[in-house]
């Protein structure tokens, strides 16, 4: 236990040497949850272990803007992985959770460490936290308006709605889902008076 309390040290000191702020933050919340979510669907020690080294590395390559960074992202976590000398089954299984942990992702998660990462991630995209995340992110141009910015967090929003793995994940971010749909009909109401 005492050497992958050590493990996970390493990799977490890699992973905010690699990240800004904003990211690392990200990626400390989305560890947390993810490791809630995994008391909650019973998964092993050696599961959580996998599912906690993915979380810390899910999002180093989200810097490079394309939407499917969980790719390049798994390909550097590989990199990482095999130089602190990992077992390949759990480099392959961490892999495959950054891999699958986001809509863009060409494949689905199939276990139970990647299908609760993506719904970790997903919970990042809704409510007040998602709202504000994603209008931050949110590239302007000079046909941006508060509507097709709202647009974009909707269907944002949506999207990570259809892609829900867990129940635990479920009954997280729906709880939050619908009070975000509520706001934006409240909002639309705004606009019009
Ligand atoms: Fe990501
Ligand atoms: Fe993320």
């Amino acid at each position: 236990m005492a050497a992958v309390s050590a493990l996970i040290k390493r990799i977490e000191r890699l992973s905010h040497e690699l990240l800004d702020e904003e990211t690392w933050e990200h990626t400390q919340r989305v560890r947390k949850r993810a490791l809630l979510f995994a008391a909650s669907e019973h998964l092993s020690e050696d599961q959580k272990q996998v599912l906690e080294i993915a979380a810390l590395l899910h999002d180093i390559c989200v810097a490079n803007g394309i939407p499917d960074h969980g790719q390049e992202g798994a390909e550097q976590a590989r990199r990482i992985l095999i130089n602190l000398d990992l077992p390949t089954d759990v480099i392959n299984r961490v892999c495959h959770c950054i891999e699958t942990h986001n809509e863009f992702a060409k494949t689905r998660p199939q276990t139970p460490e990647a299908k609760i990462l993506s719904d970790a991630d997903a919970f990042e995209f809704v409510g007040p936290l998602g709202i504000v995340r994603i209008a931050l992110g949110s590239k302007r141009s000079e046909s941006d308006s508060a509507r097709s910015v709202k647009d974009r967090i909707l269907i944002t929003g949506k999207k990570r709605a259809e892609q829900l793995y867990t129940e635990a994940g479920k009954k997280a971010f729906n709880s939050w889902w619908e009070r975000e749909k509520q706001f934006f009909d409240d909002f639309e109401h705004q606009l019009a008076e």
